[in-house]
């Protein structure tokens, strides 16, 4: 190997984050928090949206500083003042939003920012072959020469990984990896990520889906309102002491009460639309959502759903068919046409879709709904009408902000995600499309969200819940579509199927077959 290569360094990293305390305007992220990773370890972060997760990874892998505190790698104190100083240290990060150039190839993209390589770009030959011999050692699936944009998100998210285990990571932190990944993809990157601890990685996992942490972790620290409220053995600990931790108290279940559906909400027929890379995404969709009812979307991602919901919200466009709300036709409505008729969405993509990163908290609630009455006076908006809405929203969803004036960048993840379900639900729609609600969402406020969605069924929207979850689906949804290559292959009534009969319908075995 040639010398400006880093090693993948055999000896194991061991680090120790002691007393960490970091604040931000009006937050304490991080309240004198004590963290380790021994070396070869799987260590698991959780804790709710805001709990502080992120906020002491990005200050181990030098994006903040701590305001008190040390972090010691290796017995030794060190002031990682950027990630070229956590890098060196042989700490890696896969963040929540991945830092990609799309216009550039994967091998560029390993090799961009690697400094004490000379002349990066016109290394490429290198790079591709120790790219290749990486893929090799750990099951890593990337094609060197592949353009960013090109790739699926789970592909990109093996690039992130790539560009670490390239540069020498021996700690590699991650963000919720799981978060925008399909069931496959998750089996992949678990796979992955054994190799990697087989090979004398650590690693930080941060994950909302507790049989995740309990799949793969070795150890547990438990965060709330910035503080650590445990660390333990994963083998000691239930799901349900970890949720305690985590909130403090026990979930309730629930499920929704029989209702008698109403008359038709959404009405698709004959649907199709093209896909980005030139194929046919849809082929003749057929659905209807009544009012008080939940029809949940199943399937394995890449089958269309993102592709219908997009064209639902008027995203993209229908190339046959129809689509109604009530009895007025939307196929070709614009956005806010489709929002008088009575429509909410909730998107899959919510930071691309759903908000802009810029504006104020407030300012995202009012996004979609300046132009409505409620918030005027004669011709003027009303000002302390919108903010009492907006104070009223983010209290009741719990959306954990400083202030109103916040921009929303600065809010966690999953808190953002609240606030735009907060405003689609607070407008009382006829038909809401919501893509992925809980992804990223913590375990209380998925508990919230799904006595949310039951209550708005029971106001008689009708909800078309698209989501990879079955589980959720299985326990929201009066009727489940399965969609399979563009087609809604089967419809199946609460409680017709097995979680295994809608398994195999979701691999394309039709509805007949599948239900003797
Ligand atoms: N750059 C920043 N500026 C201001 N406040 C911030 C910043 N980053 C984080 N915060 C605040 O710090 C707190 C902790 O946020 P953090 O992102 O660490 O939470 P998290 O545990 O990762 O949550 P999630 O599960 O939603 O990702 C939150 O209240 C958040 O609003
Ligand atoms: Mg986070």
């Amino acid at each position: 190997m040639k010398q400006h290569e880093p090693l993948n360094a055999d000896s194991p990293l061991h680090v120790v984050m002691r007393d960490i305390v970091k604040c931000f305007p009006g937050v304490r992220a991080n309240s004198k928090v004590c963290f380790d990773v021994e070396a070869g370890e799987v260590h698991a972060l959780l804790g709710e949206n805001g709990a502080g997760k992120s906020t002491l990874m990005r200050q181990l892998y030098g994006l903040y500083q701590p305001d008190e505190g040390d972090i010691i790698i290796d017995g030794k104190p060190l002031q990682l003042r950027s990630p070229a100083d956590a890098i060196r240290a042989g700490i890696g990060m896969i963040h929540q939003h991945f830092m990609l150039v799309p216009t550039l190839t994967v091998a560029q993209n390993v090799a961009l920012g690697q400094r004490s390589s000379r002349a990066p770009l016109l290394d490429l030959t290198r790079v591709t072959a120790r790219i290749r011999e990486l893929s090799e050692e750990y099951g890593l699936k990337v094609d060197p020469r592949a353009y960013v944009w090109q790739l699926s998100v789970g592909e990109q998210q093996r690039v992130e990984i790539m560009k670490a285990l390239y540069r020498g990571a021996r700690l590699i932190i991650l963000d919720e990896p799981t978060a925008v990944l399909t069931p496959q993809e998750v089996d992949d990157l678990f796979a992955t990520l054994r190799r990697m601890v087989r090979e004398g990685h650590s690693l930080v996992f941060i994950s909302h889906k507790l049989q995740e942490v309990m799949a793969i972790s070795d150890r547990v620290t438990v965060l709330r309102d910035g503080k650590v409220i445990g660390t333990r053995l994963t083998r000691d600990v239930t799901r349900s002491e970890l949720v305690r931790m985590m909130v403090g108290r026990e979930l309730g279940e629930l499920a929704p009460r029989p209702l008698e559906p109403g008359p038709a909400r959404l009405t698709v027929q004959g649907l199709r639309a093209m896909g980005d890379r030139g194929t046919e995404a849809l082929r003749r969709v057929d659905l209807e959502v009544h009012a008080g009812e939940i029809v949940g979307l199943a399937g394995v991602s890449g089958n269309g759903q993102r592709e219908l919901a997009e064209c639902l919200a008027g995203m993209r466009r229908a190339s046959g068919g129809r689509v109604l709300i009530g009895p007025r036709e939307i196929t070709f409505a614009s956005l806010n046409q489709r929002i008088e008729a009575g429509m909410a969405y909730i998107p899959e993509e919510r930071m691309r879709d759903g908000a802009i990163r810029e504006f104020s908290v407030q300012e995202n609630i009012f996004l979609h709904d300046h132009i409505s009455p409620r918030f005027r006076r004669g011709i003027f908006l009303s000002f302390p009408r919108m903010e009492a809405h907006a104070a009223r929203l983010v209290r009741e969803f719990a959306v954990k902000t400083p202030g109103l004036d916040t921009p929303l960048k600065n809010l966690s993840g999953g808190n953002i995600q609240k606030l735009i379900m907060a405003r689609e639900l607070s407008r009382h729609p006829e038909i809401l499309i919501a893509a992925q609600p809980t992804r990223g969402v913590d375990v209380s406020a998925t508990g919230y969200i799904h006595e949310r969605l039951l209550q708005q069924r029971e106001a008689g929207t009708g909800i078309l819940l698209i989501s990879e979850d079955l589980d959720e689906i299985c326990a929201l949804s009066d009727r489940i579509a399965v969609m399979y290559e563009g087609r809604i292959i089967g419809v199946v009534r609460r409680g017709q199927a097995t979680r295994e009969q809608l398994g195999l319908m979701m691999a394309g075995v039709q509805q007949a077959d599948a239900l003797p």
